[in-house]
Order: structure tokens, then C-alpha cells, then sequence
């Protein structure tokens, strides 16, 4: 995870930590193009107190898995059925509904173009980081382990690290997932929608990352 510091990206710490994009689009502090930014440059940006948003992302940090199970199993059970199945059925209605508000308002200022695109690539690389997930590491940490873990462990990171890039390319194309002025049903659905899914999986990846796997590579 990174570590929370002023020198530290607001991008990197909107795709890392669950609910920091919702902290930065309510100060007005854009992640998605201005990514690169510092948390200190954001803040004096935004005529900011650099330690009300420190504050306020270090108790997002101590609030992280805190709903979620102890134990390894039912946390494994909690990730599968909370985030791998909600993502398989979300993307499933998100895609078309992009394609959708990109073919009706294609020649809008503001229309997300190459959102379809985006969603597909995340769509596929999710569900085979996933897969892998739910047939080869879930299963060998069922089991309590294994001497070579470390090794898929790091594959799973680097797949959520290429994730969380394709998370910031949808922020960037629907610009913060805002709505322009007297968007449709759908585009307000679609951009509703994403923002639920953005959250979770920025969520399910925090949970990996950050609780089950240390677990394991510690060990
Ligand atoms: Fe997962
Ligand atoms: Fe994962």
C-alpha cells in the first residue's frame, strides 16, 4: 500500500485505499488526469489544510477491513461472494450500458468515449485474475499454505497494480465520473453504477493486498 505521506500521489492513493476517491472528488481534487499530483500540491490546489486531508485519509486507512471476517477462511469465502461474483454481475450490465450512452451521445462534448473499451479490458483481465485466484491461490491458502506462494502472491499484486491503471483510464475518460448538465437515465445509471463498482474493487484489492496476503508471505 502507499504509504500516506504529502509526497504521496493522489492517483496512487485513490486506486489503493477504499474510499479515498470519494474524499478527493468532495474536495474538489481531481485523480484522474492531475493523477500525478502530490497530496500537497492537492491540497494547496484546493486551498486545503494538508492535515485535515491526512486526517481524514488515515482514518479511512484505520477503518479498512474492519467490517470484514478475521479468519482467513471466512474472509477467503468473503472476498469470493462480496467481490469476485458482484464484479462478474456488474460488469456484465455496465458494459452494454457504455456502449449504449457512447453510440446515443457520441457527438456530446462531454461523452465518455472509449469507456466500452476500457470496461472490456477490465472486464478480461479481471475475470482471469480471478479465475487464478479462485482455482490455484485461494485453494493452496485453504490449505494452510504452500513453500512456493510467495510467487503467485506476487503475480495477484502486479495483476491488481495493471487493474488499478485501467480504474484511473475510466476516471479519465468520464472525467471523474461526472455527469454533465441534464445527463440521460442511462448516463446517470451508468455513472452511478461505476462508481459502486470503482469503490469495491478498489475495496476487494485493499482486502488482498493489504489482510489476507501479508498472512501468507510472512509465513
Ligand atoms: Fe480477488
Ligand atoms: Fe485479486
Amino acid at each position: 500500500m502507499t504509504p500516506l505521506t504529502l509526497s504521496a500521489s493522489v492517483g496512487d492513493i485513490a486506486s489503493d485505499l477504499p474510499g479515498a476517491a470519494e474524499v478527493f472528488r468532495r474536495n474538489g481534487i481531481s485523480f484522474c488526469c492531475g493523477g500525478a499530483l502530490t497530496l500537497a500540491d492537492a491540497a494547496a490546489k484546493q486551498g486545503l489544510a494538508p492535515e485535515t486531508l491526512l486526517d481524514a485519509l488515515q482514518a479511512l486507512i484505520d477503518a479498512a477491513g474492519r467490517d470484514a471476517p478475521q479468519e482467513t477462511l471466512p474472509l477467503i469465502d468473503h472476498i469470493l461472494a462480496r467481490y469476485h461474483e458482484t464484479h462478474r454481475d456488474e460488469l456484465e450490465w455496465l458494459i452494454p450500458l457504455a456502449q449504449k450512452v457512447e453510440t446515443v451521445h457520441g457527438d456530446h462534448d462531454e461523452a465518455p468515449l472509449g469507456l466500452t473499451e476500457a470496461l472490456i479490458a477490465l472486464h478480461d483481465e479481471l475475470d482471469s485474475h480471478m479465475l487464478k485466484e479462485e482455482q490455484v491461490l485461494f485453494p493452496m491458502m485453504r490449505q494452510g499454505g504452500h513453500p512456493m506462494i510467495v510467487h503467485p502472491i506476487g503475480v495477484m499484486r502486479h495483476e491488481h497494480d495493471s487493474a488499478a491503471e485501467l480504474l484511473r483510464e475510466v476516471e479519465r475518460i468520464t472525467r471523474g465520473l461526472s455527469l454533465p448538465e441534464g445527463a440521460c437515465r442511462s448516463w446517470t445509471a451508468l455513472y452511478t453504477g461505476l462508481t459502486k463498482f470503482s469503490e469495491d474493487l478498489v475495496r476487494h484489492m485493499h482486502l488482498e493486498n493489504s489482510i489476507l496476503f501479508p498472512r501468507f508471505e510472512a509465513a
